[in-house]
């Protein structure tokens, strides 16, 4: 028997990656930032000799659903990793942060399992852990799990402005970033917990026949000149403001599909209110970013730490339903 525990933090995209094409291929290129306190810790126990069957155990309880889809996801990946299909695999994963609190579990448990594959390779191989593969097995599970194998900022998909990237895997960014956006907080606001209306795979199928699916794409392609020279320069308004219209325009799509959806609740509202208000009032660097979900993402830099949590605390505390944030960083 083999056996592997491996961890896989969840990631936070600056430029997010919204419409796939076939084997999860991204419409455009996309940036995030990974995170330090919310991941996924997966043991991954594989049998030999032993007819391909998968058991899946989420915080200790089995749970078959979750177990399908591992299964086809092996099947789906066979191709390149040949010995995945002549184990039984008994697989324990559990989240540091809560399930359906807007960060992204399949980021994170694709992330953890995709390396537990890549131990496997290089232990039954004798060769190096390859996290470019590791990064290549986690996209074809989930496409932003793909960003998760690496520290700090990262970029998925095929894009001209930075060199080295690519459809297939993630890399880690390759240009100098100025520091004050590297020592990042993420603060997440829980608005609202529960299942979304809409999952993530549905909303990316939308953008199929959303009328500005191809102006989105060109233009978050774009954006990755803008992003280059603010990465370079600090320039920390000019950051804020690129991933606020980011997160804008990533619901804009969701509310121009058909059909038509919104996952923002009227506490979200709430919130990036009182953020621009606290913004105009302090002038300090605070801003957010939203998933595909309700609830939000505050970023700051390090150095504003103390001011902005007693902000989250006095301000933005209320408008979660269960008074809930996680206080998260980037990991450098
Ligand atoms: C809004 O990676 O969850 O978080 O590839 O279908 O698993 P699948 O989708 P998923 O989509 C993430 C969308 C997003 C933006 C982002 O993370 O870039």
């Amino acid at each position: 028997m083999l056996s592997f525990t491996e961890t896989c933090p969840s990631n936070i995209a600056l430029i997010k990656y919204w419409g796939k094409y076939a084997n999860q291929i991204p419409a455009n290129a996309s940036i995030s930032y990974t995170l330090t306190e919310s991941y996924t810790k997966t043991t991954f126990q594989a049998h030999e000799k032993e007819s391909f069957d998968v058991k899946v155990y989420l915080s200790g309880k089995e749970n078959s659903a979750f177990a399908e889809k591992i299964k086809k996801y092996f099947i789906s990946i066979q191709e390149f990793v040949p010995f995945v299909l002549q184990y039984s695999y008994e697989i324990h994963t559990e989240n540091t942060f809560p399930h359906s609190s807007g960060i992204a579990s399949s980021a994170s448990g694709f992330g953890a399992i995709a390396t537990c594959l890549m131990r496997m390779e290089s232990e039954l191989n004798q060769s190096e852990f390859d996290v470019k593969k590791a990064s290549f097995l986690a996209r074809l599970g989930s496409g932003s799990a793909c960003r998760s194998l690496y520290k700090g900022l990262v970029v998925w998909g095929k894009n001209e402005f930075i060199e080295g990237s690519s459809n297939e895997y993630a890399i880690s960014y390759p240009y100098e970033v100025h520091s004050e956006l590297l020592e990042f907080c993420d603060s997440i606001l829980l608005v609202h917990e529960g299942e979304k209306k809409v999952s993530s795979t549905v909303g990316h199928n939308l953008m199929n026949n959303n009328p500005y699916a191809k102006v989105r794409f060109e233009q978050a392609n774009a954006l990755f000149e803008v992003m280059k020279s603010i990465l370079q320069s600090g320039d920390i308004m000019e950051f804020g403001s690129l991933i606020e219209s980011e997160a804008l325009t990533l619901h804009a799509m969701m509310m121009a599909s058909q059909p038509y959806f919104v996952l923002m609740q009227p506490n979200t509202l709430k919130t990036l209110d009182a953020i621009w208000n606290f913004r105009q009032e302090t002038k300090l660097p605070l801003f957010f970013t939203l998933d595909a979900g309700a609830n939000v993402h505050i970023l700051y830099p390090k150095n504003i730490e103390n001011k902005a949590k007693s902000f989250i605390e006095s301000e933005l505390l209320q408008l979660s339903e269960q008074r809930k944030v996680i206080h998260d960083y980037v990991a450098i």
